[in-house]
């Protein structure tokens, strides 16, 4: 049997061991101390627009905290990007809060302004302002932010960009993360960099920053006891970890350089494959780090389906995927309520995500090659 090829595997740099090491030589192996503190500086660099970061212990946390601070409540409704992967809406639910689900557009894979309009208005029209939009940046994809920003301010209504997929890629220059209230990271196993696991809440003010700190760390209040006043989290990012992303920091440039390439790789393979799309950049205002490469299969003009595709992948042990399906579609979110028409269904029907890591090696990418050249032949 081959090897396996995997979807996108971790990629070490080659110093995330020498920040460990540092953090056990101090004994600083505890949710905080040098590299924490690190961690949060090289990506408040990497990210600009006066960004203040908090590590903490996964996206999903930094999202639930996202909505906390948001005022997200129980009863509330929060709108939230259909096409996703479940981690965007479930802290909804830990909220005791109700997702409100929006539609794609066909060009971004996210959030419709369209729809997120509608959405809005009807919401109203029925009592309940929305609390919260939680807009996402597929396979790091940036999102039509022009639109949903301004579509948010027009109703004064919180923005939090779910970035877990996009470090690296960028709106009109402007990087994905640091458009809304809030912006949440991820560096789970799969992403572009990771800690092995881990995730950052990107925030604007040194107030907010300090919250977030506060909610993650168990809401301790300032005594020699242990006093609360608010329900607090144990959310806060290891120093072992942080060493892992501070390795992973001196490399992400080259992380997103070797994604883009393998996204490339793919327009390359499929040019001549007709009713194949490789997910691409509509216009040069959208700047992908491509975590994932991803196509869209026409069955009735390739002649194949991505299932078909699919299982040719896993006959010669290589990894690939369908696409999110959508939440609005998820047994466990049936009852919510959903806003738009079926691009996301079709996305999820017809799209498939292909092996995107940042350390595939030549002769990997030639069997990639080989089986999808036979599979399109027959
Ligand atoms: C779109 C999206 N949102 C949220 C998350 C959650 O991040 P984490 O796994 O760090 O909790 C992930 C990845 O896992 C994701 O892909």
């Amino acid at each position: 049997m081959n090897s396996k090829i995997w979807l996108s595997s971790p990629h070490m740099g080659g110093n995330e061991q020498k920040y460990i090491d540092e953090a056990f030589a101090e004994n600083w192996v505890a949710p905080l101390g040098p590299n924490v503190n690190g961690f949060e500086e090289d990506l408040e660099r990497f990210l600009g627009h006066n960004t203040k970061i908090a590590a903490l212990s996964a996206g999903t946390a930094a999202l639930h905290l996202a909505l906390v601070q948001c005022g997200v409540g129980y009863g509330d409704e929060v709108i939230c990007q259909s096409m996703t992967f479940s981690a965007s809406a479930n802290p909804i639910a830990y909220c005791g809060a109700t997702p409100v689900f929006v539609d794609s557009e066909p060009e971004t894979w996210n959030m419709c302004p369209a729809g997120l309009r509608q959405a809005i208005g009807e919401r109203i029209q029925k009592g309940k302002k929305p609390k919260a939009i939680i807009v996402v940046h597929l396979y790091g994809m940036p999102a039509k932010m022009d639109g949903i920003i301004s579509i948010a301010n027009e109703f004064e209504i919180d923005v939090i960009e779910d970035a877990a997929e996009a470090l690296g890629s960028t709106y009109k220059g402007q990087p994905c993360g640091t458009f809304g209230r809030f912006g949440i990271l991820s560096f789970n196993g799969n992403k572009i960099i990771t800690t092995s696991g881990g995730g950052a809440l990107v925030c604007h003010t040194e107030e907010d920053k300090e919250k977030t700190v506060f909610l993650s760390t168990q809401s301790r209040d300032n005594a020699p006891h242990y006093q609360h006043s608010e329900i607090g989290f144990n959310y806060r990012m290891s120093n072992i970890v942080a060493g892992i992303g501070r390795g992973q920091m001196e490399v992400l440039n080259s992380r997103v350089e070797a994604r883009r390439k393998m996204h490339d790789f793919y327009v390359e393979l499929f040019k001549e494959i007709e009713g194949v799309q490789v997910f691409s950049e509509p216009t040069s205002d959208f700047y992908s780090n491509h975590w994932l490469s991803s196509i869209v299969v026409n069955p009735q003009i390739a002649g194949k389906t991505r299932e078909e595709l699919r299982i040719a992948f896993l006959s010669d042990n290589i990894e690939s995927r369908p696409l999110w399906k959508p939440m609005h579609l998820q047994p466990v979110f049936e009852d919510a309520p959903f806003y738009g028409g079926n691009t996301s269904e079709k996305l999820f029907n017809d799209g498939l995500c292909l092996p995107s890591g940042s350390n595939l090696q030549e002769d990997e990418k030639d069997r990639i090659e080989a089986v999808i050249r036979n599979f399109f032949r027959k």
